[in-house]
């Protein structure tokens, strides 16, 4: 078992918003949570990343309990679970290879990085990383003179660096237009495909992850509502998980990705490859 999530509890008061969430993983997929805003979806991702405590329940990952893990154990855990958040969180002025060097930063500490020093081999992977993901020209400029699409790949690029097991992104694509979208989620799902990650992705929008994902999970008011494939995803269900009344309408849970090309086109192919 990869990963099994056990009762995962986080209240804010009297209020839970993630509440008794179980499921299990059994092996390195690309999992999509979904549900509308509020639903509990980044409140479960920070747990995990251990950026914010649970309040009770257990989640193991390769058989321990990460939710328990204090201190340097805590810290090691975090650099195998690099997070990737809807505004990038960039640092605007810094060169597009630095940014991508900060991921590096839990192995090495602040230190070297105070005084503008990388070490050589770091440099060298930062480039081909962002080689990798097409970016290799940007590696000079400031972060903030690029794309939203370009930006979200240099901190997919920063993850990459800490060569994690597992990749959290918190609505990657929620700040980007339809190009960029399918251009990043492509990207994630490179990753996955190629090297093996567990990829953990919050959407907000139906279409995204009936296409991307291997497998959904649906959260409403904090609670697990739907948990399979995106073949089971049907329009019934998804008003059940955004809880919305009859008026329920797809289209204002989509990005228009499906609009720009789908798996199978010329063009997709192009780009998967490239
Ligand atoms: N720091 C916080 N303090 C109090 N309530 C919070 C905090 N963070 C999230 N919440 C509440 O928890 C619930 C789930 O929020 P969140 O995890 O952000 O949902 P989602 O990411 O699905 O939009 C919401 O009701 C939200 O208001
Ligand atoms: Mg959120």
């Amino acid at each position: 078992m990869l990963l099994e999530a056990r009762n995962v509890t986080r209240l804010f008061g009297q209020k839970a918003a993630v509440d008794t969430v179980s499921f299990t993983i059994e092996k390195p997929g690309f999992i999509g949570i979904i549900g509308r805003s509020g639903a509990g979806k980044s409140t479960f991702l920070r747990m995990m990343n251990r950026l914010t405590d649970a309040s009770s329940g257990e989640l193991l990952f390769e058989g321990r309990n990460i939710l328990a893990l204090e201190g340097k154990e805590k810290r090691a855990w975090q650099g195998q679970c690099a997070m990737i958040f809807q505004q990038f969180n960039l640092v605007p002025r810094a060169d597009v290879v630095s940014n991508v060097l900060h991921g590096t930063l839990a192995r090495r500490g602040m230190l070297p990085s105070m005084f503008g020093f990388w070490p050589d081999d770091d440099t060298l992977k930062a480039l081909a990383i962002l080689d990798r993901l097409g970016i290799g020209e940007q590696a000079p400029k400031r972060a903030e003179a690029l794309s939203g699409g370009q930006q979200q790949r240099v901190a997919i690029a920063r993850a990459l660096m800490q060569d994690p097991k597992v990749i959290l992104a918190d609505e990657p694509i929620a700040s980007l237009d339809p190009m960029n979208a399918q251009v990043v989620m492509d990207t994630l799902r490179r990753i996955h495909d190629e090297d093996g990650r567990l990829v953990i992705a919050n959407l907000h929008t139906l279409d995204t992850a009936r296409r991307y994902c291997d497998r959904v999970i649906g959260m409403r008011d904090g609670r697990v509502v739907f948990d399979g494939t995106p073949d089971q995803l049907t329009t019934g269900v998804a008003r059940d998980i955004y809880g919305a009344d009859a008026s329920f309408n797809e289209s204002a849970t989509s990005t228009s990705i499906d609009r720009l090309g789908t798996a199978g086109d010329d063009a997709y192919a192009d780009r998967m490859l490239a």
